[in-house]
Formats: structure tokens, sequence, C-alpha cells
């Protein structure tokens, strides 16, 4: 996710700004700058000449540092952001501030605008000229644009003017030449907090940016604009009137701000899934109808597919599992879906109509990379899914769609499985609607069920709590079997995936119809079944499977949907999750395993960030 940091004081904002974007490095980036509002006196001139001095590059903070040792650059009034790529590649050009045409505005932004193609043209068509990739250009265009096209309108009735004209997600921060010491900035569904000093005043994405420097706080909301100066902060609502807030002050350490206040990024993470899914499916669902053009395909081409092949590896390859599952109901298209580092080396069959999509969150696995190389040799179109934009996987591939899950410093994957998962929705359904295989109503209640997921994932977080307590009473247990059927086999797999790679408990996920060929054997009182049992067409088959392992005297835990009593009578911890539609169960499923396995991890101390023998991207065979 892109950090932001803004300082308008007393003091020289250079380093500040610098050692803000430090402070946000564990954030994620790929690029980094700031811009420096520089007064400078030149003894003929009747006025001080104010320019704006931006200086960016691609790469780590450190590249940034160097370039900022070998230039001058006085001011207070500052602007700073690192890039966390959505829109166009890592590079220097991409990289913020982003100017108008004049170089008289200067932006930073964090989010994503979903309606920047079209703004693009029309500023296209008055004569603005771009020069970057990135989404966030056109808003210094369209301030530029607003404060030439009225006198009485300043800079922060541009950025309310924005505000109402962008679809999407962003904290926006603005210096202008005009106005040397004021920042302004607005915000729609990105973080944006104020912070408060006697020596200046501060606007970050995050608090650890500027804990360093103050204590006191100020949360922006969505739709309102914010001005500060050295020593004033004055905040709007959504129709301009001021607005009156005190700040609120906080105790907590740098590195506990970094994780937002929980104990590890994991448990942030898994936290951050409602907006890892809302994200992802921005701009991808609009108004009731899918925008999936990312998938790159004309309706003659995937009228054409007669096969899909999905490889990934680990989690990812749990969330092509979820994509045959739907792609085959919703699409009626075969998907055959397989590990990469299998593929790579079984003479696949490609051919002619054969999609061919890879699954990778990194964007750097190599067994996914190979597996790519080959499907390509083979004359496959690649698509590939991923959360790392300019990864090697997106630039190696025909098309890409990314997940917009934001950073994930756990070396587990959690928000990107839920974002993942996503995709393979969209992706169903989208060829679906195509191929005309999908009645509207049908369409309709799905998509509606998309829009409303992330609250209902919010709705299991809330309940985390009895998640921990069933993790607390169960943790000294040894072996442990995740069960499911159909929707619920993939979320079993990663259940049970979660809890061996963080706590190194032996732990296996089985379509619970295979339980009699083999791995009932092992069922005894020293066993966890954890059965994924939600509403579905198989629950009653799901039921029986449970009956036969609680004969054996397994201890039983039960995902259910809501208000389901019926595994009452032999499980032994429930845990509930809301009702949605039977293909959408897995998003949902998935999250209290990934809690349970947290805090089974946590009652045994183990490092759930970095567990031991595991790297975040797989770059060795
Ligand atoms: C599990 C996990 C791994 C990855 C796997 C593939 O939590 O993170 O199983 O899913 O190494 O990685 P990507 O998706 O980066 O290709």
């Amino acid at each position: 996710m892109c950090g932001i940091i803004a300082y308008a004081g007393s003091k020289q904002c250079k380093n500040i700004l610098l050692n803000g974007l430090k402070r946000l490095e564990y954030r994620g980036y790929d690029s980094a700058g700031i811009g420096i509002l520089s007064i400078n006196h030149i003894p003929e001139a009747k006025n001080p000449v104010v320019e704006i001095k931006v200086v960016k590059e691609a790469g780590k903070i450190k590249v940034l540092e160097e370039l900022l040792s070998e230039v001058e650059m006085h001011g207070v009034c500052g602007i700073g952001h690192t890039r966390w790529a959505t829109h166009g590649e890592p590079t220097r050009i991409n990289a913020h501030p982003h100017f108008d045409c004049k170089q008289k505005i200067a932006v930073v932004h964090n989010g994503i605008i979903e309606n920047y193609a079209e703004i693009k043209e029309e500023l296209i068509k008055k004569g603005h000229v771009f020069v970057s990739q990135t989404d966030t250009e056109v808003l210094p265009h369209l301030l530029e644009e607003y404060l030439k096209s009225k006198t009485n309108i300043n800079l922060l009735m541009a950025m309310q003017k924005l505000l109402k004209k962008i679809k999407g997600s962003g904290a926006i921060v603005a210096i202008s030449v005009e106005n040397p010491d004021e920042i302004v900035a607005g915000r729609i569904a990105s973080p944006l907090i104020v912070g408060t000093s006697k020596e200046g005043n501060f606007l970050a994405s995050d608090m650890p940016a500027v804990l360093e420097h103050t204590r006191f706080f100020t949360v922006i909301n969505d739709y309102e604009t914010v001005c500060i100066t050295r020593d004033k902060v004055k905040i709007y609502d959504s129709n301009g009137k001021p607005v009156k807030r005190n700040p609120f002050k906080v105790n907590w350490s740098i590195e506990s701000a970094e994780k937002g206040g929980y104990e590890d990024f994991m448990l942030k993470e898994i936290f951050e899934q409602p907006y890892g899914i809302r994200e992802t499916m921005r701009g991808r669902l609009l108004d009731g109808e899918l925008n999936f053009k990312e998938l790159n395909l004309t309706d003659e081409q995937i009228k054409n597919l007669n096969k899909i092949q999905i490889i990934a590896c680990g989690t990812s390859y749990h969330a092509a599992l979820t994509g045959k599952l739907v792609i085959e109901r919703w699409a009626k298209i075969p998907v055959e879906v397989e590990i990469s580092s299998e593929y790579r080396y079984r003479d696949p069959i490609v051919g002619e109509g054969c999609l061919f999509i890879a699954i990778t969150q990194s964007g750097e696995t190599i067994d996914t990379l190979a597996a790519i190389r080959e499907a390509r040799r083979k004359g496959a179109k690649v698509i590939a899914v991923t959360n790392v934009v300019g990864s090697t996987v997106a630039r190696e591939s025909d098309s890409v769609i990314y997940t917009h899950a934001g950073p994930e410093v756990g070396v587990c994957a959690t928000k990107t499985f839920s974002a993942q998962i996503v995709v393979m929705y969209l992706t169903g359904l989208y060829i679906a609607r195509v191929k005309g295989l999908i009645k509207q109503e049908n369409y309709g209640r799905i998509i509606e069920e998309l829009r409303i997921i992330p609250d209902k994932a919010q709705i299991i977080l809330n309940n985390a709590d009895r998640i921990k307590k069933i993790a607390d009473e169960t943790f000294r247990y040894t072996c442990f079997l995740f069960l499911g059927r159909i929707y619920g086999f993939p979320v079993a797999l990663e259940g049970a995936l979660k809890l061996k790679e963080i706590s190194y408990i032996h732990a296996e996920g089985y379509a619970a119809g295979e339980m009699k060929h083999g791995p009932i054997a092992l069922t005894d009182n020293k066993t966890v079944v954890v059965g994924v049992i939600p509403q579905d067409f198989v629950y009653e088959k799901m039921l029986s499977n449970l009956q036969e392992v609680k004969a054996r005297n397994a201890r039983i835990f039960t995902i259910v949907s809501e208000g389901d009593k019926n595994t009452e009578k032999y499980a032994d911890y429930i845990f509930e999750i809301p009702k949605t539609l039977e293909e959408l169960n897995g998003i949902l499923a998935v999250i209290p395993l990934q809690l349970y396995a947290y805090y089974i991890a946590k009652n045994l101390n183990r490092n759930v960030d970095q567990p031991r023998n595991l790297a975040k991207s797989v770059t060795v065979e």
C-alpha cells in the first residue's frame, strides 16, 4: 500500500519527510519521492520565486536518500510518498509526487481512481499532457483545470470539487506554489490522519510516519478535506462546512503502530481482508455490472474457449481449486488445475482454445514462472493473477489481473488468498456472462452477494475471540484433519496448510468423502477434526462424514452457516459464518480457519510472521 507523509511547520522538512518515509517502509513499496515548496529570494525580483522541487526514484528509500544528499532542497512545507504500484510499473516516472502541466501543483496519492481513464481523456482534449502511466497523474491536472476555470477558487475548494469527480479510493495530498505554506488533502476510503505538534502539523497515511514528532492525532473521514499550515489544522465536511474535531493521544510504540496495534502482521493482514476483497472488486464490479476487460480476451475468443488450465503453488493452488469449481459451474468450461512444479515437467497439452491462468501472490515463484514459460512455448495465452505490479510473472505474461490486497508482510498468505478467490469469482462470472450462460436474475444475485461479502467477512472478524477460545482449548492436540466437500474442500486444504506452516503441527486437508478410503484410520480421541460445513448441496453428505469421525471419538469443530444447529449434537465447538450463496461460502469459511491457525500458533509461541524454513517469495526450485 502506498504511504504518505506531509509536513507544514517551522523546521526544514527534507529530513522529516525522508525519515517519515523510512517509517512507512513496512507497508511495502517499490519507489519513493518527495516534493518540497522552495522559496527563493532573488535580489532583483520584486517577490520571492516559489517552486516545487521534486526528487523521486524507483527502488529502495536508500536510493532516494543518496539522491537527496546530492541536491539542495530547502523548505518547511512538503509532501512525501512511498509507492506500491497499481497502475504502471515501478519506475521513476510513475513514482509520486506527480505534477500538473506547469509544475505548479504536486500531488501524492494512496488508492485507486476507477474512472481515471475517462478523466484523462477529457483532460487530454483540453490540452493536458501526461507523462506517466499512473491513475494518480490525473489529480494534479484536474486541480489545475479547476483552478484556472474560475478566479475565486482556491486549492482547498478545487480539492473538494475533485473528490466529487473521482470514483474509487484515495488519500490525496496536494501542494501549490500559490500557497507555499499550506498543504491540502482529501480522503475517500483510504486512511489519512493529521498529526499535530508545536513545531508544525503533519498528514500521513499511518501513525508510525510521524510518531517521533507527535502523539496527537485526528482521523480524516471519507469525503472530508483538510488544510494544514504551520499552526493551523482546518477540516471540512463533504459540503465544505468546517468540522470541529479534537485530536486524541496514542501511547503506541513505533513497532506496534506499524502493525496497526495488532500483535503480528499476520493478524493485521487477516483483519485487512474486508478491505482487500473490496479493493480487488473496485472498478471491476460497477453499478451491478462486471467490468473485467483486463481478461484481455475478445468476446469471440471467450466463446471459443474449450479448456482452461490454472497453475499455482501452495495457497494460490487452493485459490485455483476454487476457481475451477466456479468457472465450471457458471461458465461450463472444463478447468484443469495443477501444481506449477508438476506442470512444468509433464509435457502438458495446451492447444487451440486453451486459456492458461497462473496464480501467484508474489509474482516471483520460480516453479510458476517455469510453467508459464512452458505454456507460452506451446502457444498458450497466459493470464497472470498476482498482487505485485511489475513482478517477473506480471512481466512475462500476456496480460495481468492484479489482486489489490495491498502488500502482505507476513510470510503466510492470508489476505492475498481471499483476493485471489475474488478474481476467480469474477473470471467465472464474466466468462459465463459473455457466453450467455447465466440468467440475469442469477447474475444479479451473485453480483449483489459479492458486493456485500466484505461486510460479511467483517462480521466473522468481529467474532475472532470465539475462535481464540477454541484454539486455547485445542492447541495441545497433535493431529488435525480438515474436512470439506466441493466449495468446502479447498478451504479444508487451506486450513490445514495454514495450521502446519505456522504452528508446525501435523495437519491434513481432505475431501470428506475420501475419509473411508484411508484417513479415517488416523481418527481417535487424540484427533481434532475441523469440518467445513456451510449450507450447500452437499451439506447432508458432510453431516454423515462428521458422524463417522465422531463415532471414532475425534474432537469436532464445525464451521457452519449462521443459525445452523444441526451439528450441535456431535460438535464440541461450532463457529457460525454469515449465510451467502453456496459458491461464495469459501471466501468466508477460510477466515475462521486462518484465525484458528494463528491463535494455535500463538499458544505455542511460534513466530507467525516468519515461520521456520519458509520464505515469502520462493525463487528457487
Ligand atoms: C502459504 C504460502 C505459500 C504460497 C506459495 C506460492 O501461506 O504463502 O504456500 O502460497 O509459496 O506463492 P505465490 O502465491 O507467491 O506463488
